[in-house]
């Protein structure tokens, strides 16, 4: 019996993320939930794919991350890395799924690469998070970390809002990035965060960072996908709508609705015909058929004649 050769490996690895920081060349890297946006992102050329629990929001319907489950997540991740030939597939880890024991954490990390074919997991958090990302790194799964506006935390932050922006906290989150890259994580989302900040993280790390509403001085960007395409209510300030697909979707239905309602849909094109002999012969069968019997064959008396109601031969067709 022959072994089954091992996946191919992607041809976007860690490696080649950390090379793009060396040649000073900007990381790109966008969200994508299913196989079509994580085809187009791919064949669109994006060098990472983050499958984030943002999911929570863009497709599930949620107000916030935290409801997303870790099934939710292997789905949406099988999905996109079907779709993903190229590009590297990030799977964010949701809450709850890495915060409360290492061993854990290990174990659904390693769901993430087994069983959705993942190429790397994101975990939110700095110092506090590093014996896990070393633990889950040395189990040979590669980590990005999130510092910043970390959305699992929105209780703890109150709000959506930009951090760092007093020294203090502009220090400790430096500290959270140096922890990060210490135990091993091969890149980092800066979250929204001043842009001066996030340069001077990006300065002081080996690893690239990723910047999500943290300015053009991080190693590379990283967009919510229905952002860019103009698919949500509301766009946030970091963001920046290339197109209004939300609106071409809705006319598009409206679109199809009044076609089927005016009856010019399905016109010619969209309809097949019967061959005339088949046709007839069908026609002739059923012209020759009695109606459906009401009662199982059998039974007897009154209950095998016709109801009342029953049509004839001729109307039921
Ligand atoms: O879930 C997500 O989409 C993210 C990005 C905003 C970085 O974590």
């Amino acid at each position: 019996m022959s072994a089954t050769p091992p996946d191919k490996v992607r041809p976007v690895t860690t490696a080649t993320i950390s090379a793009l920081k060396q040649a000073r060349r900007p990381v790109v890297m966008i969200t994508a939930y299913d196989f079509p946006s994580g085809r187009l992102a791919d064949e669109a050329g994006a060098d990472m794919i983050l499958v984030g629990d943002s999911l929570g929001m863009t497709v599930l319907g949620f107000d916030s991350t935290l409801p997303v489950t870790l099934e939710q997540m292997l789905h949406h991740t099988a999905a996109v890395t079907r779709g993903a030939k190229r590009a590297l597939v990030v799977a964010d880890m949701p809450f709850l799924t890495y915060q409360v024991t290492i061993e854990e954490a290990v174990r659904n990390a390693g769901r993430f690469i087994a069983e959705a074919g993942a190429a790397a997991v994101k975990v939110e958090g700095g110092v506090a998070i590093a014996p896990t990302v070393r633990r889950v790194v040395d189990s040979g799964i590669p980590v990005m970390g999130h510092v910043g506006l970390t959305p699992q935390s929105i209780h703890a932050l109150g709000g959506y809002r930009v951090q760092g922006k007093e020294a203090g906290p502009a220090l400790r989150l430096l500290a959270d990035c140096r922890a990060l890259e210490h135990a091993g994580a091969f890149a980092v989302v800066l979250e929204c965060i001043p842009a001066e900040l996030a340069a001077i993280v990006s300065r002081s790390l080996e690893i690239p960072t990723i910047g999500i509403g943290a300015g053009s001085g991080c190693d590379g960007q990283v967009q919510v996908l229905n952002d860019l395409l103009g698919m949500g209510e509301f766009t946030p300030r970091h963001a920046k709508r290339y197109a209004q697909i939300g609106d071409e979707i809705r006319a598009t239905i409206a679109r199809y609705a009044d076609d089927v309602r005016g009856g010019t849909f399905p016109g010619e094109d969209q309809t097949t015909h019967m061959d005339a002999e088949a046709l007839a012969a069908v026609e002739a069968a059923i012209e020759g058929s009695a109606p459906p019997a009401t009662e199982p064959a059998g039974a007897t008396g009154a209950a095998t004649a016709a109801t009342p109601d029953a049509p004839s031969d001729n109307e039921w067709w």
